[in-house]
C-alpha cells in the first residue's frame, strides 16, 4: 500500500476530486495548508535585494491505495492539478505498512 500526499493550488481542489473518483480511489483527505516552494512563494523584492520567504495558501490531499493503483492517481492528480505555472504543486508517495477500518477491524487492502 501506498500513502499519496499531494500539494495543489486551492482552486483545482474540485478537478482534482473528480479525476481522482474517476480511477477508484475510495478516500481522500483534505486540509488547508501552507507552504512554499523552490520561488519560496515570494513575489516581489524587497529592499532591493532580498526575496521576502512567504508562506503561501495550498490545498494537502493524502490518499492512501494499493499499490497497483499509484500510477492512475499520480496520472489524475497531475492532470488535473497543473496549470504549467510556477506553484502547480507536489506529490509525494510513501510507503504505508498498515491500515485499518475501525467499523469492521479489516486491515490492510481490505480496509483501504
Ligand atoms: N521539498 C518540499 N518539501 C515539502 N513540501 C514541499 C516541497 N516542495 C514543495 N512543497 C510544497 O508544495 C507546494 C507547492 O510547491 P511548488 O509547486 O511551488 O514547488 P516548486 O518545486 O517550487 O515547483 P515550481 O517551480 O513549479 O513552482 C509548496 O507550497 C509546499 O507546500
Ligand atoms: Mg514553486
Amino acid at each position: 500500500m501506498k500513502l499519496v500526499t499531494a500539494i495543489i493550488k486551492p482552486f483545482k481542489l474540485d478537478d482534482v476530486r473528480e479525476a481522482l473518483s474517476e480511477v477508484g480511489v475510495q478516500g481522500i483527505t483534505v486540509t488547508e495548508v501552507k507552504g512554499f516552494g523552490r520561488q519560496k512563494g515570494h513575489t516581489e523584492l524587497y529592499r532591493g535585494a532580498e526575496y521576502v520567504v512567504d508562506f503561501l495558501p495550498k490545498i494537502k490531499l493524502e490518499i492512501a491505495i494499493d499499490d497497483d493503483k499509484v500510477d492512475g492517481v499520480i496520472d489524475a492528480v497531475t492532470g488535473a492539478a497543473a496549470t504549467g505555472k510556477i506553484g502547480d504543486g507536489k506529490i509525494f508517495v510513501s510507503s504505508l505498512e498498515q491500515v485499518i477500518r475501525i467499523r469492521t477491524g479489516e486491515t490492510g487492502v481490505e480496509a483501504v
